[in-house]
């Protein structure tokens, strides 16, 4: 089995199309939709395999729609571990308006599951012994409690594997108190794993260090959209700027940054390169339109210019 795994409990279908204007009352023709698969993890494994990498990405999937997701990632060519459940699979519906250029972005909720199916989503990731990186991406459906990323990061542990975290809210800080390898907040998900409303971008490198010191994480790479990301460690910081692109959507960049990261750690990169790289796959995804991941021609292209210095 492949060294990097994903672990998704909330993957959906994600259904994109675009309209001529958004009117109300009206019938309104759509174009024809595009569908992928998504969810935090399915995202990084699909952005892994882009790159030219594998990832073993684990999911529940469950009723027709079910199937035809996994049928989206058969297509994708992307190793899956399924475990089937009661429920259906959930869609989501990306509309982008033309008139006005804006996107609007309807999540349906996340397909509950019973205390049997999440004990086997862990089981599966238990049971792939050589994991190097665990990734857990991505928000907690109904039935999932919210301590199930420190239950995976005792699994990670136990495994010595790397595990690597990008949630949010009260999911994130149960992670954050059991102790993982790397974050990968945003700055609104870094405030509000740090108790404050607002950060000042003079803090944030002492909130990283702080938490790492505290044993939250040893590596923290705060994504800070247009602005890039800040690699904090231990013993450095950096700040990773983009070189300038031109932005269609900003859908999947988090999801693609966490995929570069991961991907050249899996190469043997250092921290500093695999951050560079995964803010150069964040960037290229913004370059896409809907929900679609980074393409590797632009992720090399603007890592070259990162690298350079831009
Ligand atoms: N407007 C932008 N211009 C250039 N690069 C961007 C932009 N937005 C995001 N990125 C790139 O993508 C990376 C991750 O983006 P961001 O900080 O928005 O993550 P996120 O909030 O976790 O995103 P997501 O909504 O996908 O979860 C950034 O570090 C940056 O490299
Ligand atoms: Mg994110």
């Amino acid at each position: 089995m492949a060294s990097i795994i994903t672990i998704t409990f909330s993957p959906c279908i994600d259904k994109s199309t675009s309209i001529p204007e958004l009117i109300p009352e009206k019938k309104i023709r759509c174009a024809v939709p595009k569908l992928e698969p998504g969810g935090g993890g399915i995202n990084v494994a699909r952005a892994i395999q882009k790159l030219g990498g594998s990832a073993v990405a684990i999911f529940p999937s469950g009723g027709y729609t079910g199937k035809f997701f996994n049928h989206l990632m058969e297509k994708d060519n992307v190793p899956s571990v399924i475990i089937e459940t009661g429920n259906e699979t959930r869609e989501n519906i990306i509309v982008l308006d033309d008139s006005t250029n804006n996107q609007y972005r309807f999540g349906m909720p996340g397909t509950r599951l019973t205390e049997t199916e999440w004990q086997q989503c862990l089981q599966a990731v238990e049971a792939i012994k050589n994991a190097e990186f665990i990734i857990a991406s991505g928000s907690l459906p109904p039935g999932v409690p919210l301590n199930i990323y420190a239950q995976l990061a005792k699994i990670a542990k136990n495994n010595h594997a790397k595990f690597i975290v990008d949630t949010s809210g009260e999911a994130l800080q149960h992670a954050a108190d059991e102790g993982v390898f790397m974050l990968k907040p945003n700055l609104g998900e870094l405030s509000s794993l740090a108790g404050k409303t607002e950060l000042q971008p003079d803090d944030i490198k002492d909130i990283a260090r702080g938490m790492i010191a505290a044993g939250k994480c040893e590596v923290m790479a705060i994504s800070m959209g247009a602005a890039g990301a800040m690699l904090v460690t231990r013993d450095m910081h950096a700040i990773i700027k983009p070189p300038p692109a031109e932005r269609k959507s900003t859908v999947g960049a988090g999801d693609s940054m966490v995929g570069g990261i991961v991907f050249y750690l899996s190469q043997g990169k250092s921290l500093l390169e695999a951050v560079q790289y995964g803010v150069a796959c964040g960037t290229a995804a913004t370059m896409n339109t809907g929900t679609e991941l980074c393409k590797k021609e632009d992720a090399d292209r603007l890592y070259a210019l990162i690298r350079e210095g831009n």
